[in-house]
């Protein structure tokens, strides 16, 4: 039950030719690990980070999660592994206005027919409980403060319970107070779930309370 990347290259097609983002990232993460990734814009992060989420796909190198290698998965096979294994938090928590809370954290399991409605409600309003939001599932996003929208987007990548957690700059957009608090709640449930964790942040706040961490610098890990 691990991340193993090995030698992950990554060149986009520009029109000034190609540019190089990453230069050979090779790792290996645990179940219960949280690993944090800082460094300068523009270094490669956010690549790595959907390479990893199996977003965006490496232009030489490895990639396997819980021994199965993705990128070589059709394309069906490969969403429903995405969505079976990985969870995402994004800076923006992408969640939908018209839907409520509950209803939003329910999103990633929709696709799953043969799931168990009540019994994923239940979970989801576990979930809920868990990131302090119990008394608003019926609340829409509009009615939540930005730190709170984060804690659902973080119910959300969880409802599956995915091996792998991915956030990229998840508390960019709160005050620090409300980004210590989604933070510590990240890494309180990746110890909780033995999920691997990986988080992209500018914060050291934030990443001083990883158990590991590294630094982009032009596309290579240190
Ligand atoms: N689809 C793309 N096409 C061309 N260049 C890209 C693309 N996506 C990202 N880049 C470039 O790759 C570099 C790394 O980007 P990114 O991974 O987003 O960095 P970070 O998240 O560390 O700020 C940047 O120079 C960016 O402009
Ligand atoms: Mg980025």
């Amino acid at each position: 039950m691990s991340l193993q990347l090995q030698n992950i290259q990554k060149e986009y097609l520009t029109r000034s030719g190609p540019l190089k983002v990453l230069d050979g990232v090779s790792l290996t993460l645990n179940r219960g690990d949280a690993l944090a990734i800082m460094g300068p814009s523009g270094s490669g992060k956010s690549t790595l980070l959907h390479i990893m989420g199996t977003l965006d796909f490496p232009t030489a190198g490895t990639l396997q999660l819980d021994g199965i290698a993705p990128f070589g998965l059709n394309e069906r096979d490969l969403a429903a592994f995405r969505n079976r294994r990985i969870g995402f938090v994004f800076q923006d928590h992408h969640l939908l206005p018209q839907c409520s809370v509950l209803e939003n954290v329910l999103i990633p399991t929709l696709v799953n027919r043969e799931a168990n409605k009540m019994e994923l409600a239940k979970s989801a309003k576990e979930l809920l409980d868990r990131v302090g939001l119990a008394h608003r599932i019926d609340h829409r996003p509009a009615e939540l403060s930005g730190g709170e929208r984060q804690r659902v987007a973080v119910a959300r990548a969880l409802i599956q319970k995915p091996l792998l957690v991915l956030a990229d700059e998840p508390t960019g957009n709160l005050d620090r107070a409300s980004a210590v608090i989604v933070g510590k709640l990240l890494i309180e449930l990746n110890q909780q779930e033995q999920s691997i964790l990986v988080t992209v942040t500018h914060s050291p706040d934030l990443a001083a309370l990883f158990g590991k961490r590294h630094e982009m610098d032009d596309g290579r890990l240190t």
